[in-house]
């Protein structure tokens, strides 16, 4: 085959376009099924905000957002791997392909939500990182979960990763900032280091206003 690209002509080969081709459609096929695994995950969280707002009167789930990863940034962290890409490395090594952000009014909110979750029986944990209890260096906090699901499809029952984040108004309000923040590039150290204070400042006042919450949800028994 020949393509002619602004006036220059290149020679490719059949099997490579075949291959190419193929390559395609699989990892098509694969970002299809990370959407099923989505939409379960995604059912499972509003069937247990259903449940709970019968039984208390209220919302566990303030929102629920789910977001595939891009195929650019797939390719992006494969490279910073050093693996190729490939339906089996995206499997195999990326497990936040699917993401589910779980935001929640309360702390004790996430933490029921996660006991849930991990007893259905057809949940399988693969990994869990408290950022809540422990939380990272810069002041970020979030329940992380990377959870199995299956999904069916015609032929076959298959297990599924998916990255759920959960976290509180507050927390998610710090995270979303932050993360704004952090893209501004060629600032002086001295600045930065100044930010890195602040945004540990703020990460502080958000989490006592989030425990302070909970002491006034507690009182109220809800
Ligand atoms: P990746 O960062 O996704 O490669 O994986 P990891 O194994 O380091 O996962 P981790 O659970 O620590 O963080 C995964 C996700 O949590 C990130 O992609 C962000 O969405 C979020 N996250 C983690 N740390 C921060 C942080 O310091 N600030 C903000 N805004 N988000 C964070
Ligand atoms: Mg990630």
């Amino acid at each position: 085959m020949i393509i002619n690209h602004k006036s220059t002509q290149f020679n490719i080969d059949e099997s490579f376009i075949e291959a190419f081709k193929s390559d395609i459609s699989e990892i098509q096929e694969l970002m299809a099924e990370y959407r099923c695994a989505l939409m379960e995950i995604e059912t499972k969280f509003r069937v247990l905000n259903e449940q709970f707002s019968l039984q208390r009167d209220r919302n566990p789930i303030e929102t629920l957002k789910t977001r595939l990863k891009s195929p650019e940034s797939i390719m992006e962290k494969l490279r910073k791997k050093d693996l190729e890409f490939s339906a089996e490395n995206v499997e195999k090594k990326i497990f936040d392909v699917a993401g589910v952000r779980v935001i929640c009014p309360f702390i004790d909110d996430i933490y029921m939500l996660c006991e849930c979750l991990l007893n259905q029986d057809d949940i399988k944990l693969i990994r869990m990182k408290d950022y809540i209890k422990n939380p990272k260096q810069n002041g970020y906090r979030s329940l992380h979960l990377i959870v199995e699901v299956p999904i069916f499809l015609q032929n076959e029952k298959k297990p599924m990763k998916v990255e759920v984040q959960l976290r509180t108004i507050a927390m998610d309000f710090w995270a979303s900032v932050e993360h704004q923040l952090r893209y501004k590039k060629n600032l002086p150290e001295q600045v930065l280091e100044e930010m890195s204070f602040e945004l540990r400042e703020c990460a502080n006042i958000s989490s006592s206003l989030d425990y302070r919450m909970e002491v006034i949800k507690n009182r109220l028994d809800l």
